[in-house]
């Protein structure tokens, strides 16, 4: 155990203790800093309180709370959102979260990316970071696909900006799929595969072209669809899902849900 703020030189495989902990499932990393603040970590027999201790997870012997730290296997669920639930752990407000629906709330698992509370749709769970890092960064192109509802009926040439791509507040919008599904009461569903993930991205395209999103579904994250998959159910992903996903790049077209489009 070495109590500096920098990695040493070496091949030793060296992490913070408060990567270590969240690492291991104890918690995120802002509950491992409290946890280590709090004095209820112990390594190698002595309690240690700077959460930015280095550790050799090799050498050195972690306890939490008395017990040894296990490494924890890595998780991967798939969540099919329904809309009024919170991408976060905790609402202040009280309101229903994602983690409502987990089978096993303690687990610490977070979430790959986020749906808005008015959103449903798929969603990835996971204590891999390594694993979350690739789906998200927009570097990987890994795509993902919406089914939408337009507040009116949106002509070939409004689709045609979605695909091209069109400005936004935060710069151009990369080029996306679309495909219209159908015309309903004078509305127009759609589906949109995009590479990108900004913040409430598809509600303000849409909204780019005078319209408003009345529903939205994300029917795929790569090509992992809804499939049988019920609302407000999780199932695990399978060992060629998770490969398909990490390796996933740009030019696939995904889609399909068995959802109430
Ligand atoms: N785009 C949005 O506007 N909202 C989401 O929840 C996901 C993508």
């Amino acid at each position: 155990m070495r109590q500096i703020s920098k990695p040493p030189a070496g091949n030793r495989p060296l992490k913070t203790l408060e990567r270590v902990l969240s690492k291991a499932g104890v918690g995120s990393r802002t509950e491992a800093r409290k946890w280590v603040t709090a004095g209820r970590v112990k390594v190698n027999g002595r309690i240690v309180k700077d959460p930015d201790t280095w550790v050799d997870l090799e050498r050195d012997k972690v306890f939490f709370d008395g017990k040894p730290l296990e490494k924890q296997e890595p998780v991967y669920l798939l969540l099919y959102k329904p809309t009024g639930y919170l991408t976060t752990y905790d609402d202040p407000q009280g309101r229903p979260t994602i983690y409502d629906l987990l089978p096993d709330r303690d687990r610490y698992l977070f979430s790959v990316g986020r749906l808005d509370l008015d959103t449903s749709g798929l969603l990835i769970l996971t204590n891999d970071t390594a694993f979350a890092e690739r789906v998200t960064n927009p570097d990987f192109k890994v795509p993902k696909t919406y089914l939408v509802k337009a507040s009116k009926h949106l002509t070939d040439a409004d689709l045609d900006r979605l695909r091209h791509g069109l400005e936004l507040r935060d710069g151009p919008t990369r080029p996306a799929v679309v495909e219209r599904i159908r015309e309903s009461g004078g509305k127009s569903v759609f589906e949109i595969t995009i590479t990108e993930g900004r913040n409430r991205q598809v509600r303000r395209m849409v909204e780019a072209l005078d319209a408003k999103v009345l529903k939205l579904v994300r029917v795929a994250i790569g090509s992992i669809r809804i499939g049988a998959l019920a609302i407000g159910k999780t199932r695990e992903l399978t060992a060629d899902e998770r490969r398909a996903l990490s390796g996933a790049s740009e030019g696939q077209r995904l889609g399909g849900t068995n959802d109430d489009r």
